[in-house]
């Protein structure tokens, strides 16, 4: 993996994985707004920054080409399939091989074998109607973003984060394939530790084609049978 390219770098989960990036000596680009290119400001002179719209196919075509690996985080902003047309660009346009990793939450699911709690179901349901009254963000747009994904024959992950909060990082996270498996019972996962996994996704050829729901390495429920009864974290596949 020689050079990566960041769609939403200026955002808190792209800045982590810059950070990352650059930490591992990739050679990297991002992708953000024009208006918030300062925010990228600490990292400018070791970042290229192609300013424009995530879902702006001149702007991605531009950023991906060439790259090894293109991290993309979905977010489903307004109305007009802001994270589709995002997912959309990567898919048409990072070099055939190139490894693509995409950020969302655990509502998304792949196979229909998740078992969501009542708590995150209602989640869903009301996130689903605020954004239809206040068109500030359109849920479904995610689904359809990552549909796409799940459907296309490139080299893709996608990684599905649960309650983020901010913090020092606690190590690699740890994941499983459902929602609703016992590992990911604590349903919390420091953001730059999501960053992580997102970075790590990147070579790590177990995850291609893999839907990983993550949690924090301390938090899960497997971290704390360690503190008990001697089991380790478990990270199946990872
Ligand atoms: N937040 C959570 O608890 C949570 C939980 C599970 C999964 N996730 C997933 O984690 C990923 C990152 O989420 P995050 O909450 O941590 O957010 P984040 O990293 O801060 O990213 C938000 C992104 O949205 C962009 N954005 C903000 N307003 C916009 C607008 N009006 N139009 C277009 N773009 C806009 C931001 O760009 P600018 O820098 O230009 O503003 C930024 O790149 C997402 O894929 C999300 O589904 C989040």
């Amino acid at each position: 993996m020689k050079t990566v390219c960041i769609v939403a770098a200026s955002g808190k989960l792209g800045r982590y994985m810059v950070k990352h990036c650059l930490d591992r000596g990739y050679q990297v680009r991002g992708v953000c707004r024009e208006k918030s290119v300062a925010k990228l400001e600490p990292f400018k002179d070791q970042l290229r920054i192609f300013p424009g719209a995530t879902d702006d196919r001149e702007v991605i075509s531009k950023a991906v080409a060439g790259c090894d690996g293109v991290l993309t985080v979905l977010v489903p902003w307004g109305r007009k399939h802001y994270a589709t047309g995002t997912a959309q660009a990567v898919l048409d346009f990072a070099p055939p091989g190139a490894r693509l990793v995409f950020s969302c939450g655990w509502h998304i699911t792949r196979d229909e074998q998740d078992r969501i709690s009542t708590t995150l179901r209602w989640q869903e349901h009301l996130a689903r109607w605020l954004g239809a009254l206040t068109r500030l963000i359109d849920i479904d747009d995610q689904i359809e973003a990552c549909r796409r994904v799940f459907a296309s024959d490139t080299r893709w992950t996608v990684v599905r984060g649960s309650d983020l909060e901010e913090g020092e990082s606690q190590g690699l996270p740890v994941w499983s394939r459902h929602v609703g498996d016992p590992v990911l019972a604590s349903n919390l996962t420091r953001r730059v530790d999501y960053a992580l996994f997102m970075v790590a996704a990147l070579e790590n050829d177990l995850l291609i084609h893999e839907a990983p729901a993550i949690v924090g390495c301390l938090t899960s429920s497997a971290s704390k049978k360690d503190d008990n009864g001697g089991n380790s974290p478990s990270s199946p596949l990872a």
